[in-house]
């Protein structure tokens, strides 16, 4: 049987039994929620400067978009300041199961429920949602059973718009207007407020010449063989998503790396004086495992290159 890339992946991700049916992300790669609470706390702070902006209202969404085991949503609701706390409204969007030791006050659904006021944040999620790939003139069609692949028909109308736009000459592209329509639907769901997307990723000036497609199967990159048995996973164009959330409405763009948006938001990696080694060693012990912790999320050749795409509705 050969299958377009989109449906393979589509199937091996999400259909019956499929990969994200199934498992928790967590157990087969780490993602910067698990790396560290530093990153939920970053997070948090983001949240509350969405609340000033807003002006406080009355009830505040965080709403953690693509949430594998919900740790995020959380992290924020367990950490959010006492103004934030009676208002705070948590929803975890996952197509898997509710997990069965998520806190009760957090919502669990299947889709970004309508009119959202506050905070969505799809922490690598976009990487996750499939798309066809592109060589040369046709498109790529592959066998789910070995991951092997051969030329199909051509590409579609709309895959030869969204290539001459966003990644012209590729030998090999990853056709990205799957996750640009992703994107805009979630932008669509904010009545008011921010939407945060944190993936792998890359723009017109940086599209890497033969695609990004590979798979991850118990903390080990491996063949991208849409069988069902690993995630699949490819970076993210975020200018095209960008561009495609304006479009939906989206007032306000910013596209910078993890490194400088969570720098910005106090995640610095500052070790603690050394003097604190001797006057107060335990805390000194809990202060150095944070600043390494928070080194690794702001790596910038690791979790610090992520792109994040922020924009304002
Ligand atoms: C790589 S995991 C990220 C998990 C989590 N955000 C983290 O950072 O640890 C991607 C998650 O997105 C979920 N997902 C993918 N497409 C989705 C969709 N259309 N609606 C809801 N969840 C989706 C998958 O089930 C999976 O749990």
């Amino acid at each position: 049987m050969w299958l377009s890339w989109r449906e393979a992946m589509a199937r091996a991700l999400y259909g019956a039994g499929g990969f994200y049916r199934r498992e928790r992300p967590h157990r087969h790669f780490r993602t910067s929620v698990h790396v560290s609470p530093a990153f939920g706390a970053g997070v948090t702070r983001l949240l509350a400067r969405v609340d000033r902006r807003l002006g406080g209202p009355a009830v505040l969404d965080f709403v953690d978009m693509g949430a594998g085991d919900g740790r995020l949503a959380a992290q924020v609701l367990a950490g959010a300041p006492p103004e934030l706390a009676g208002r705070l409204r948590v929803t975890a969007v996952d197509l898997s199961d509710r997990p069965r030791d998520l806190d009760g006050r957090i919502r669990w659904a299947a889709a970004v429920p309508p009119g959202v006021t506050g905070l969505i944040f799809a922490n690598e999620w976009l990487d996750n949602v499939p798309l066809d790939v592109a060589r040369g003139s046709r498109l790529v069609l592959v066998d789910p059973a070995t991951g092997a692949e051969r030329d199909g028909g051509p590409p579609s109308e709309r895959d030869r718009e969204w290539l001459a736009r966003w990644w012209p000459g590729g030998e090999r592209a990853e056709i990205g207007w799957p996750r640009d329509d992703a994107w805009a639907e979630l932008v669509a769901a904010l009545e008011r407020g921010m939407a945060v997307a944190v993936d792998y990723s890359h723009t017109r000036q940086t599209r890497p010449p033969l695609g990004t497609l590979t798979g991850y199967r118990d903390g080990q990159q491996v063949a991208p063989v849409p069988d069902g048995s690993r995630d699949l996973t490819a970076h993210v164009a975020l200018d095209a998503c960008a561009a495609a959330g304006e479009r939906a409405g989206a007032a306000e763009t910013v596209l910078t790396t993890q490194r400088e948006a969570l720098r910005e938001l106090g995640v610095r990696g500052a070790r603690p004086p050394l003097e604190q080694a001797r006057t107060d060693p335990a805390g000194y012990l809990r202060a150095l495992s944070l600043a390494t912790a928070e080194a690794e999320l702001i790596d910038a050749t690791g979790l610090g290159a992520f792109g994040w795409l922020t924009q304002i509705r």
